[in-house]
């Protein structure tokens, strides 16, 4: 159990910041200005997770290597030439850990005017794992590539948030739950943590697919997360993920707006959980 004042507030107007970030896969052919690489580098090293577990950070310079080369993105990133990436212990909440760091990096870029987007599949990864050194015992869920956006996307990147309907979140009434999975919660239901849920409902997720879901009883919020069964282990891991990024933009928000709160692991006992919902934090 971790007081949620251990973690500190970063040092960016966050609403705003989390209102203008969207994902960028196409970036003018210009490298980090120094100072703004410095700052990046800063900000990385300053990184935290109220869950206490270990998330390293990486930052390589390589220009993207061309087809069916080592540094690849499969077509889908153009012009840039810096990337992040994270590795971690294989332990669940070291996954929501990764996803709450990662997208805390991600929204301080964003805060630099810089571009980013989380690529979980979209890269090749035994090429970025060897030229970030990443230990050999630690999973690497994803990179991120870090530059100027383009004036224009790409016609690959317009196709792919077209499929994904990336511009649109689903309903709160399909997300927030009272007391049971039956019952939508309602914004004014929420009081002061109506914004920091709206924060939230607006998050990346892999695909768009916004596994994250949360009920309110009592004084608590509760995070779950759903997904098909029979999915791959690395699903599962991006899935939680998914979460952690979530709960990013949600515990970030109440920092922010000055609330108060912990994160604790405390399952409600009685509650009859949906298909394919599993318990992750409170
Ligand atoms: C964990 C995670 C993994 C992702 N993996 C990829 C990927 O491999 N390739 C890609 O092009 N986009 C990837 N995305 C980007 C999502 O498709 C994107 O965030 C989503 O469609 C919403 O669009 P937005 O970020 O512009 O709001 C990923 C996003 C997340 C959060």
């Amino acid at each position: 159990m971790e007081d949620i004042e251990m973690c500190k507030k970063l040092p960016i107007p966050i609403i705003e910041t989390i209102k203008k970030r969207c994902s960028v896969r196409t970036y003018q052919d210009k490298v980090l200005e120094p100072n703004v690489k410095e700052l990046l580098q800063d900000y990385m090293d300053s990184l935290e997770n109220p869950f206490g577990m270990p998330v390293k950070k990486y930052i390589i310079d390589r220009k993207l290597a061309s087809e069916g080369e080592k540094l690849g993105t499969y077509g889908v990133i153009k012009g840039a030439s810096t990337f992040m990436g994270i590795s971690i212990p294989d332990i669940e909440l070291a996954h929501v850990a990764a996803g709450y760091e990662f997208e805390n990096l991600i929204l301080e870029a964003t805060a630099l005017g810089l571009g980013t987007v989380w690529l979980a599949a979209t890269f090749n990864r035994d090429g970025f794992a060897s030229a970030m050194r990443i230990p050999q015992n630690e999973l690497f869920p994803a990179i991120s590539p870090v530059g100027y956006p383009a004036a224009k996307r790409s016609m690959t990147e317009s196709l792919m948030r077209t499929a994904m309907r990336s511009s649109s979140r689903k309903e709160w009434s399909k997300l927030f739950y009272l007391d049971n999975f039956q019952t939508p919660l309602h914004k004014d239901e929420a009081g002061d943590y109506a914004e920091p849920l709206e924060m939230l409902r607006l998050a990346p997720s892999d695909k768009n697919t916004q596994p994250w879901r949360v009920l309110k009883s009592g004084n608590g919020y509760h995070f779950y997360v759903t997904y098909k069964s029979g999915i791959s282990k690395g699903e599962e891991i991006i899935k939680r993920v998914d979460v952690g990024i979530a709960l990013s933009h949600f515990h970030q928000t109440t920092l922010e707006l000055g609330l108060k709160g912990y994160f604790k692991q405390a399952e409600p006992e009685k509650i009859e959980l949906p298909q394919n919902t599993y318990y992750i934090t409170t």
